[in-house]
């Protein structure tokens, strides 16, 4: 359970002589066990957010904090051990090693950490691959290698979960079945998620709305009946 606030959060890009605006100002609050999605067109800065809340980037000004901890006033010391113990990422197209078995990726998360990591056969068990533990990434459809990356992401058990656009590269069914069990786990573990999107439909399913446009959030919805991800309407 992590409780996220951004203030003022600026981020730029230097592309020879250009400035590139990523994020403008940026502030919001995702509260603990949220589901939240930050939705925006593409280039509109959710990455870049995504990003900076995990830690894999600074902010060139604003304030970040994850509970009580100041992320934007971290050292490098202090970022790689808040990425490896404190977040937990799922990204579009997996990033698992693809010379380790499914049990061998998740044990791998679930090893580094030092918090109480939950069991990773119990996770692929959880995520409905227990008969494919011993398979490479290769050996895997798409939507089963992104239910890997999700037990490795859970495994080290971290307050918060990030994804961006974790079914960017899916069809519509294998989609769905992807984010039911983001939202099963995310309602059984009151772990904090958020998942980046440019899918409006996928919004429905969230807790909380964040709409970003042009580095800018837009607006914040707080949504008190979510859809299921099998009523929504891709
Ligand atoms: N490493 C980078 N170098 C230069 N520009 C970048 C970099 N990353 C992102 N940008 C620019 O910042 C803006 C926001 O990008 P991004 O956060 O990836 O948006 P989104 O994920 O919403 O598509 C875009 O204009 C993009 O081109
Ligand atoms: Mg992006």
């Amino acid at each position: 359970m992590s409780q996220i606030s951004m203030r003022d959060v600026r981020k730029t890009y230097r592309m020879g002589n250009n400035i590139i605006t990523a994020l403008d100002g940026v502030s919001l609050q995702i509260e603990p066990g949220d589901f939240a999605v930050v939705l925006g067109p593409s280039g509109s800065g959710k990455t870049t957010l995504l990003n900076i809340l995990g830690g894999l980037e600074s902010a060139d000004g604003g304030e970040i904090l994850n509970g009580d901890e100041s992320i934007s006033a971290m050292s490098e010391n202090k970022l790689t051990t808040y990425r490896r113990h404190q977040v937990g990422f799922i990204f579009q197209f997996f990033n698992l090693l693809p010379t380790l078995t499914a049990l061998e990726n998740v044990s791998l998360s679930a090893e580094m950490s030092n918090r109480r990591a939950y069991n990773p056969v119990d996770m692929l068990e959880r995520v409905g691959l227990g008969d494919r533990m011993d398979h490479y990434p290769g050996q895997l459809s798409g939507g089963q290698q992104q239910r890997v990356a999700i037990a490795r992401a859970l495994a080290k058990n971290p307050a918060l979960i990030l994804a961006d656009e974790p079914t960017g590269s899916m069809d519509v069914a294998t989609g769905i079945d992807v984010l039911r069990v983001m939202r099963d786990l995310n309602r059984e573990t009151q772990q904090t998620f958020v998942l980046v999107t440019h899918n409006s439909a996928i919004a429905g399913i969230a807790d909380r709305v964040i709409r970003m446009g042009s580095g800018k959030v837009q607006n914040i919805i707080q949504n008190d009946s979510p859809f299921e991800p099998e009523e929504i309407d891709w």
